[in-house]
């Protein structure tokens, strides 16, 4: 059997962990080829893709990015009505001419979507969730997710000191997208105040709880803010929320973006191991037959969801998150 695999979509830790859980079951375990395609769906319309053996596999454990490279590439995105230059068809082209059985796509919800309908066009899919944003609908974890928390709660910590130092409010940005669980998780870990996308705020109510904390003997504050957060004008989440504290509060107030740095560098062990179970599940999958479903953790058990179900779907914080409930009996804010 050969089988082509493709990452999609922005990059994130444990990615190429993923690739050599795939690669490496398939080689060693049940004698397929795989083939590497290049920069996401982009390599099935630039037929850009190359053979991979065990020498191209080592040392992926713990290398961030992607050794495939990614891209944005949507195929199916219609372009005034029309699909644009055809591209589904170039790569089914691509993926008949090479003779591959199976392609796995490793991506965010963007790829779920598009790897749904390329199943839908009648190419044997799986895929595999991956997102530093968990917002992927069917799993309870992505791969990525684990890192991007551990680098943003790493952040926040260094905050701490020079804050107290400064007896400042510090307003911390993370990334989420429309979803709030990077700053929900990391804020949890050593945040005061955390805003998501998920829950309205109120400026008052976040000066006050930042007024009764200095009442508490408490002189500073850490601020999480969710990307996704409405803003007014255009401006960025921490711009934002730190000009509206200082306006209602005082408090000589400054703000961070982490951005990029959360998606950057190796993954934790947590993630190493999520996505290796993941990436031999897939293999797993295509040797059963098993196509059109997207790889899942439910609980602690790697299992796979129709990808018709996941396509299209954001899976978002809700308030009766236990992390929620148990910050709000500790005096934590959301706004
Ligand atoms: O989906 C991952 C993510 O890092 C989001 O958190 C962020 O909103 C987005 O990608 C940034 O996208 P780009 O890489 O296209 O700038």
């Amino acid at each position: 059997m050969k089988i082509g695999i493709l990452t999609s979509g922005g990059d994130c830790p444990g990615i190429n962990a993923t690739i050599r859980g795939v690669c490496k079951t398939a080689i060693n375990h049940y004698g397929m080829e795989v083939y590497g395609i290049h920069s996401g769906f982009r390599g099935l319309l630039d037929n850009d893709i190359v053979p991979l053996d065990e020498s191209s596999l080592t040392g992926l454990l713990n290398l961030g990015g992607t050794i495939l490279g990614t891209s944005r590439e949507k195929p199916f995105k219609r372009k005034a009505g029309a699909v644009s230059e055809n591209k589904p068809a170039i790569m089914l082209q691509t993926i008949r001419e090479r003779g591959l059985d199976c392609i796995v796509c490793i991506g965010g919800n963007g790829t779920q979507k598009t790897a749904a309908k390329l199943a839908e066009a009648g190419v044997n899919v799986v895929s595999i969730p991956k997102t530093i944003d968990n917002d992927v609908w069917g799993t309870d974890v992505s791969f990525g997710f684990d890192s991007a928390v551990t680098i943003a709660t790493d952040a926040i910590d260094r905050l701490h000191s020079t804050a107290s130092a400064h007896q400042r409010v510090m307003v911390i940005e993370v990334m989420g997208h429309k979803a709030g669980w990077i700053a929900l998780h990391s804020g949890m870990a050593g945040g005061d105040i955390i805003l998501l996308p998920e829950i309205p705020f109120d400026i008052h109510r976040i000066g006050d709880a930042i007024i009764n904390r200095l009442k508490k003997g408490k002189p500073y504050s850490i601020v999480v803010v969710a990307e996704g957060i409405p803003t007014i004008g255009g401006k960025k989440a921490a711009q934002y929320i730190a000009e509206e504290i200082e306006y209602e509060t005082g408090f000589e107030t400054r703000e961070t973006v982490l951005g990029y740095i959360q998606r950057g560098g190796s993954p934790t062990a947590y993630d190493r191991n999520l996505a290796t179970r993941m990436g031999g599940h897939a293999t797993e999958l295509i040797a059963q037959g098993m196509f059109g479903r997207m790889v899942a953790l439910k609980g602690n058990t790697i299992e796979s969801v129709p990808l018709s179900e996941v396509a299209g779907k954001l899976k978002l914080v809700t308030e009766d998150h236990d992390l929620i409930v148990q910050g709000r009996r500790m005096g934590i804010c959301f706004g």
